[in-house]
């Protein structure tokens, strides 16, 4: 199938690794040009170098930390400038520390709130006029499933996407006139670096927790970055555009709800 993303202008937070760079490697890929965003130049520079060599497309690197206003600000106009337009726009980053519910103070909450929500909302802010202006777009979010079924220990990430998802269904009735389609998608374990150091990290012991995790998980395996940025590639597609304001996980059966 041919997604028609050639010519597409694409936003992709956190593009230097693990998510965020898949996708950027899927939508490259596809025809699409990308700009990439994170916090560290050196690595962001040299995932726009590789996934130049691995697509042949048009990579645009970014410096800008997501939780500055500033700096959604500054990677919008940029992308808008350098590239003469935005259609798409996939919110991902990294994500608030671990911890129990209530050892997180004020300071703690409003630095995941910033992260994690009012990334969010300042990101569309700042991209809708540009979509509205080429007559449509896409805005993807990446949050996690255990912000439909929490796990202990992630309350900061888990409330703060659990709002991502309300302000994205919201948003989904708002702007579906204006040809803009918003999803979430929710990822279960992701082999990504950041999930190899909490492995590396457990008492448990590396091996021992992905094998337990992998028993919980009915098609017996941890999910790729390509399981994600598969779908989150159809999503901001043409092909993609009735499906709208929708969280659906990727997660290998590991949600045990039917909704
Ligand atoms: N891997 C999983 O199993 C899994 C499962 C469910 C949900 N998720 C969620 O999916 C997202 C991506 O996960 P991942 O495993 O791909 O993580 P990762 O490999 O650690 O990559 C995170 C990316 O985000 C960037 N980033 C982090 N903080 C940032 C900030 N404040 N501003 C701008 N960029 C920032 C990082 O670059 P810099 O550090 O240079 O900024 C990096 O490019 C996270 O929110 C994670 O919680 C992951």
């Amino acid at each position: 199938m041919n997604l028609e993303l050639q010519g597409k202008v694409a936003i992709v937070g956190g593009g230097s690794k693990g998510i965020g760079f898949g996708i950027a490697r899927v939508l490259a890929g596809e025809g699409a040009t990308v700009a990439i965003s994170a916090r560290r130049q050196a690595e962001l520079e040299a995932a726009a170098a590789d996934l130049r060599q691995r697509t042949g497309g048009t990579i645009v690197p970014i410096t800008a930390d997501c939780r500055r206003a500033d700096d959604c600000r500054r990677v919008v106009a940029e992308v808008a400038a350098r590239c003469g337009g935005i259609d798409i726009l996939v919110n991902n980053d990294g994500a608030p520390p671990l911890g129990e519910a209530l050892s997180f103070d004020d300071t703690a909450w409003e630095r995941a709130v910033e992260q994690n929500l009012l990334y969010v909302t300042r990101m569309v802010r700042e991209v809708v006029p540009h979509m509205r202006a080429r007559g449509g777009g896409s805005i993807l979010n990446i949050t996690a499933v255990s912000a439909i079924q929490p796990i202990a220990g992630f309350a900061l990430s888990a409330s703060t996407w659990a709002g991502v998802i309300g302000y994205a269904k919201t948003l989904s009735l708002e702007i579906g006139r204006d040809g803009i389609n918003v999803n979430t998608i929710c990822p279960g374990y992701i082999d990504t670096s950041r999930l190899r150091k909490v492995f590396a990290a457990s008492d448990e012991g590396a091996e021992a927790v992905q094998q337990r995790l992998r028993a919980e998980i009915p098609m017996n395996r941890i999910g790729s970055v390509d399981d994600v940025a598969n779908l989150v590639a159809l999503l901001v597609s043409p092909k993609g555009s009735y499906i709208t304001g929708t969280a659906i996980q990727v997660d290998g059966g590991l949600l045990r709800a039917t909704r």
